[in-house]
């Protein structure tokens, strides 16, 4: 059975491990020391944290991270996850949502879930891999 929620206390490990596993970095902990406001949407499968993704927020709101376990994937659970990060969003009061991402990462995910590139930045992680910035405005 697929849930999605924030984040419980006792998830915290199970979601830094995700995104160690998933992404070979964990947002979840390098956003711990900004002085942004932070919350984790979580989906559960039968209770199990198949996937994540990490907000944060100041004047602006981002998706620090997106993340489902690989056996998860192809299965809604990244559109149910990313859903819940527009309710939390518009909850606070913000009238868009930011993420940044590799161009060689999820953009076709991002277009159909109605993102826009806002601009493209060169070697924005490093080794030649560009990346791009996107928003979806929500209200
Ligand atoms: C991107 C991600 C979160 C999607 O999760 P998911 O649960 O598979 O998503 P859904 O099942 O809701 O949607 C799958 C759709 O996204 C598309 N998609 C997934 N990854 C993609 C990629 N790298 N490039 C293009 N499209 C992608 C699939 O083709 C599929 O399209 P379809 O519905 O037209 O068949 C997941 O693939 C993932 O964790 N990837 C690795 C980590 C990552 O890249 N995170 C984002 C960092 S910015």
């Amino acid at each position: 059975m697929l849930e999605i929620g924030i984040m419980k206390s006792e998830e915290v490990e199970e979601v830094i491990h995700l995104e160690y596993d998933v992404l070979g970095i964990s947002p979840f902990v390098a956003t711990s020391v900004l002085p942004v406001k932070r919350k984790v949407v979580v989906a559960r499968v039968d209770g199990k944290i198949a996937g994540c993704a990490t907000l944060c927020w100041n004047d602006r709101f981002e998706i620090a991270s997106l993340a489902v376990k690989d056996e998860y994937r192809g299965s809604g659970i990244g559109a149910a996850i990313i859903e819940k990060c527009f309710e939390v969003a518009k909850e606070l009061g913000f009238d868009s949502v930011w993420l940044e991402t590799p161009e060689n990462g999820p953009v076709e995910f991002y277009l159909s879930h109605g993102f826009c590139v806002k601009s493209h930045v060169r070697n924005m992680y490093g080794d030649g891999v560009s990346g791009l910035k996107m928003v979806k405005h929500i209200s």
